[in-house]
């Protein structure tokens, strides 16, 4: 076995232990020195109040020595751990030899394109070509946003109802919640946003719609350039849509000239459980935007991959001073290294439903759905009359880093518990993990 070690030698131990209560001491004068010199804008924080030390694998230390199981992962970035010393070892390479290469040709960037080829899906495989930007998510939406418009040579652009894609002005137009653009519109022109569906009834509903905006003469608009779609969406609460929503999608475009676009920032690189959660709907888009994980050690990259036939643009079609990491890149190299040769596809599709089950058999059918695949999780959670218990997801959070468990929230009512382990969670983590969330769960509702 050449690629770094199993999972279970890469975490910190004893994970979790408390030192102190939450916040402790160190936490609270890091948090209220970051509060004196940085934005108004910072987010995190005022969720879960601790200042980070050191982190290794599926566990974080926070500066007062307490370790946690993290169950969130940099937000869906750190899918092969903290501080993977397989892709670490990789990384440092890179940075000894060279870091900023603009676009220039080295052999990392080549490999990598190469190495994403190699996991691409259904019917990109072999056919693409990728795009780097800025480093960012949202900066590959921006990327697809203008491939689609140049290839199509429309302006409008189709997305849904609780999509999130980001928050520069292209991928913030594509953005769903209110929040994110109060105060920040007119963003682009001619953005419509169609519902997402999470059952049949309501997938027959959103495909219906899509049909009339693109086909009736008298919609209201002209056709967008692309349809831009999570094949589960995150931010809007780990939802699954049912199975012939994206095929449907796949055959409106088809039928209309309209670009297919999936945000795969979130779901993919393992996260679902496949390397692009597309794939458990076998449906392939016309492009794919990716970011988070795919720099293996947390490091920022971002990117789109289309099909080659959509490479009509010119040198500077989409641009970027950081367009490509190589660092980084080398890092996304060793993360899919990593995550083949310790088979963690079907690692995190066997704990994801590990997971499932747990949370399940904790809360009542009538008010809570459980969802996701792999390690890509949600649990909505509402009162008795259908209100969104937002209230109560905060206080489940707060209970489980009380306890030593990182957990996220989501949902268009932040009423979704979110979990997004890294996929070298153990079992045993799980397990520790699972009984302090259940009991969370179970002390508040
Ligand atoms: C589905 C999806 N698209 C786009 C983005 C934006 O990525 P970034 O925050 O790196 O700009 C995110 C970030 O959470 C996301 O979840």
């Amino acid at each position: 076995m050449s690629a770094g070690p199993p999972i279970d030698e890469l975490h910190l131990a004893d994970a979790p232990h408390l030192e102190t209560s939450i916040p402790g001491p160190e936490s609270d004068r890091l948090i209220e020195r970051q509060k004196r010199i940085e934005s108004n804008a910072v987010a995190y924080p005022r969720s879960v109040p601790i200042a980070l030390d050191a982190a290794k694998g599926s566990t974080v230390r926070d500066v007062d020595g307490n370790i946690f199981l993290d169950f969130f992962a940099g937000i869906g970035v750190l899918n092969v751990g903290h501080s993977n010393p397989y892709v670490l070892e990789g990384v440092h390479e890179q940075t000894e030899k060279i870091t900023h290469t603009i676009d220039f040709p080295t052999e990392t960037r080549l490999d990598f394109i190469e190495a994403l080829d190699g996991i691409a899906p259904g019917g990109l495989k072999g056919n693409n070509k990728v795009v780097f930007g800025g480093p960012s998510g949202s900066d590959a939406i921006e990327g697809s946003i203008k491939l689609a418009k140049h290839n199509t040579g429309r302006t409008g652009l189709l997305a849904f109802e609780g999509a999130y894609h980001g928050s520069t002005g292209g991928a913030l137009s594509l953005t769903a919640g209110k929040k994110y653009k109060k105060g920040y519109e007119p963003l682009l022109p001619g953005v419509v946003h169609a519902p997402y569906p999470s059952t049949d009834e309501e997938c027959a509903h959103a495909l219906d719609h899509i049909q009339t905006v693109l086909e009736d003469p008298y919609s209201g608009k002209e056709n967008p350039a692309g349809i831009w779609v999570e094949p589960i969406q995150g931010e809007g609460g780990v939802v699954v849509p049912p199975q012939e929503f994206l095929p449907g999608l796949r055959d409106l475009a088809d039928d209309n000239d309209v670009m297919l676009i999936f945000d795969e920032i979130q779901s993919g690189f393992g996260r679902s459980g496949k390397w692009f959660a597309s794939e458990w709907s076998g449906v392939t888009p016309d492009a794919m935007t990716m970011a988070k994980g795919i720099g293996g050690a947390g490091l920022p990259l971002g990117a789109v991959m289309y099909h080659e036939k959509f490479d009509t643009w010119g040198p500077g079609g989409h641009i970027g001073t950081f367009r490509g990491n190589v660092p980084a890149m080398r890092g996304g190299i060793r993360a899919i290294e990593y995550i083949e040769e310790h088979d963690l596809l079907a690692h995190a599709r066997d704990l994801g439903t590990y997971l499932r089950d747990r949370l399940a058999e904790a809360t009542d059918p009538a008010t809570t759905e459980v969802r996701g695949e792999g390690l890509f999780i949600g649990v909505e959670m509402w009162d008795e009359d259908g209100n969104p218990l937002s209230d109560t997801v905060k206080a489940i959070q707060k209970y489980c880093y009380e306890h030593g468990v990182l957990v996220w929230s989501a949902g268009r009512y932040g009423n979704v518990l979110r979990l997004l382990p890294a996929l070298v969670m153990t079992k045993a983590q799980a397990e520790a993990g699972m009984d302090i969330i259940t009991a969370g769960i179970e002390a508040h509702t």
